[in-house]
């Protein structure tokens, strides 16, 4: 990617017939009393990686729900590539080239981890994309999950998702997406609940989903891993973006320090960030 002193220009870089990417543009829901995300508009590139981050409570997932079309908006606008998607159901806005994974993750705990992949796998997208000759989905499955870290040697893809640790299931989580092919991936949260040693093992997955062209939105927490891979930063605070620009010039800015550090000092004493219910 060609990039000057760490500073992105978007609008150079459009493709779509003049459109942008991702656009959201005024993006705003209310939950009733509460302005969960407020007049938030942001553009994306193919091929970046912007980081989303925030104190908790800011939006941030909320803004990934009206992204992937889980949350209609109560004001704005989101387009992909021109097209606008605030209004489409998740399954259509999947189809189109866009997979997120959940902060919380549900799998089906009962099924053996490769199981789980056959949703995506056998998704109307991915129909679309094989031509309707899956072939053998238990093999892709494997593939699949080989990939994100689930040694195949340890038999680990065949356990139940229940018995599996946070770290398998934030994997297969990433796999489940990964098996849609998409062309915008949101990840949200994934390294919440690991420790070092497995986030250092999931970055080079990223940064390798990177190379094949992959554009991505990381909600995260831990910022010291998001601010090495990640191109651009936004900052949300209250529903509102507070901040929009490369990591190092964002985490500068007197705005987030205040906003995001401050009220990560807070939390840091009441409770642990990293940890959550699975
Ligand atoms: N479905 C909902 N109904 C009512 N309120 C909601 C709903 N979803 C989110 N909210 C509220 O909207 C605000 C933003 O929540 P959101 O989950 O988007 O924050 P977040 O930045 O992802 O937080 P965290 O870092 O804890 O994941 C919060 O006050 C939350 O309680
Ligand atoms: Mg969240």
């Amino acid at each position: 990617m060609d990039r000057v002193d760490g500073v992105d220009p978007v609008d150079q870089r459009r493709d779509d017939d003049g459109h942008p990417f991702l656009r959201v543009e005024g993006l705003g829901k209310r939950f009733g009393g509460i302005q969960a995300v407020a007049d938030v508009s942001l553009d994306l590139a193919r091929g970046e990686l912007l980081g989303i981050i925030g104190p908790n409570g800011s939006g941030k997932t909320t803004l990934v729900n009206l992204i992937s079309g889980f949350v209609r908006p109560s004001a704005g606008e989101v387009r992909f590539r021109g097209r606008r998607i605030d209004r489409m159901p998740p399954h259509r806005i999947v189809r189109l080239g866009i997979a997120r994974t959940f902060q919380m993750v549900r799998p089906f705990y009962e099924l053996p981890a490769y199981k789980n992949m056959i949703i995506p796998l056998f998704s109307p997208r991915v129909r679309g994309l094989v031509g309707g000759k899956y072939g053998d989905r238990d093999a892709v499955a494997l593939d699949l999950l080989e990939e994100v870290g689930f040694e195949r040697d340890a038999f680990v893809a065949y356990k139940p998702a229940g018995a599996l640790p946070q770290g398998y299931l934030k994997r297969l989580e990433l796999a489940k997406a990964m098996a849609l092919e998409p062309e915008l991936l949101i990840l949200d949260e994934l390294f919440s609940g690991l420790s070092l040693a497995e986030v250092a093992s999931i970055v080079p997955i990223i940064e390798k989903l990177r190379q094949g062209g992959m554009t991505l939105i990381m909600i995260e927490h831990r910022l010291r891993e998001l601010f090495r891979i990640a191109d651009r930063v936004v900052v949300l605070n209250h529903g509102r973006k507070i901040a929009d620009g490369p990591p190092a010039a964002v985490m500068e800015m007197d705005a987030v320090k205040s906003a995001y550090l401050g009220a990560a000092a807070e939390t840091a004493e009441t409770s642990d960030p990293e940890t959550e219910a699975p």
